[in-house]
């Protein structure tokens, strides 16, 4: 019963609404984790390189082509769970690593800590053989121009955020998250993204949650916990991916999630206009979307 959903985003990116790279991002990236899973390989495996080729794929806001900050600069925030263990870890505010998710997967399997941030997240980058890029080589150009339309109309439109959860052969699932965060926002700004409980959930005994959408409601709902508190009710995927995005809406946040349970059945649902998503089921039937 191996199966992967990933995410590309959510949110309304107005007259930048491109369906097309975007699912077929979602959908290469999909593939990626399910060949691994197919292979025998585990579950953070997957969830890992699913979201390693969206994190290089400039459609989206993760890694190279990341939403720029107020000063137009690449912050990014990642994190990571296993649901065997709870094993977890987390980057925030992380600038000039290609590969935030790697780093995320570091911080749990090579410190005691959950989260680190800023100069200490680049330092600990450093330690681990990480070479960090040249300022300003995660700034795609797509990126710089949306920045100067944002700053022409004081506002960051869309959201995006990358993610995947899986489910491996073993029974184990796991979940990866990824974002520059939002268009313009402050320098030092931390979203959801990293917060485990918020943008990222993954527990073997009910399932695994990667969210998407306004970081400030989404930590307010601690959304990706509270979809997977409600697999102990029963219910499809889909159905419990919907009476989650309920409480974000409670939140007046605009969003996503996507979700794999314990049987390895995905969902997903968002309440924004638009949420880029791809899956492979255990059977090897394939889906993906993009508006509702
Ligand atoms: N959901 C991504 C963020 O708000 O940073």
């Amino acid at each position: 019963m191996a199966s992967i959903i990933v995410h590309g985003g959510a949110g309304d990116f107005g007259a930048e609404d491109d369906s097309g790279p975007c699912i077929a991002g979602c959908l290469n990236a999909a593939r990626i984790g399910k060949r691994i899973l197919d292979a025998g390989g585990s579950a953070l495996d997957a969830v890992e390189a699913a979201v390693v080729c969206l994190e290089d794929d400039p459609t989206f806001n993760a890694g190279f082509g990341s939403a720029l900050n107020l000063r137009g600069e690449v912050e990014t925030d990642a994190s990571v769970m296993r649901g065997q263990d709870g094993g977890a870890g987390a980057i925030g505010c992380l600038k000039d690593v290609k590969n935030p998710i790697k780093l995320a997967r570091l911080v749990m399997e090579q410190t005691a800590h959950v989260l680190l941030v800023g100069d200490g997240a680049r330092d600990f980058a450093l330690e681990q053989g990480i070479a960090l890029l040249p300022p300003g080589a995660l700034v795609a150009p797509k990126a710089t121009a949306k920045w100067k339309r944002a700053l022409q109309m004081r506002e960051g439109k869309g959201h995006g955020t990358v993610g995947a959860v899986a489910r491996d052969d073993a029974g184990h699932v796991a979940a990866a998250t990824s974002t520059g965060g939002t268009m313009l926002k402050r320098p030092g700004r931390v979203g959801d993204t990293p917060l485990i409980g918020c943008g990222t959930y993954a527990d073997d005994a009910l399932g695994a949650c990667s969210c998407t959408g306004l970081g400030e409601a989404i930590i307010k709902a601690t959304l990706a916990r509270h979809a997977i508190d409600l697999c102990a009710g029963g219910g499809s995927p889909h159905q419990i991916a919907a009476q989650a995005v309920q409480q974000l809406t409670r939140f007046g946040g605009d969003g996503g999630l996507i979700l794999v349970d314990a049987k390895g059945r995905v969902g997903f649902a968002f309440n924004s206009a638009r949420m880029a998503r791809a899956w492979i089921g255990a059977d090897g039937i394939e889906g993906s979307g993009f508006g509702a």
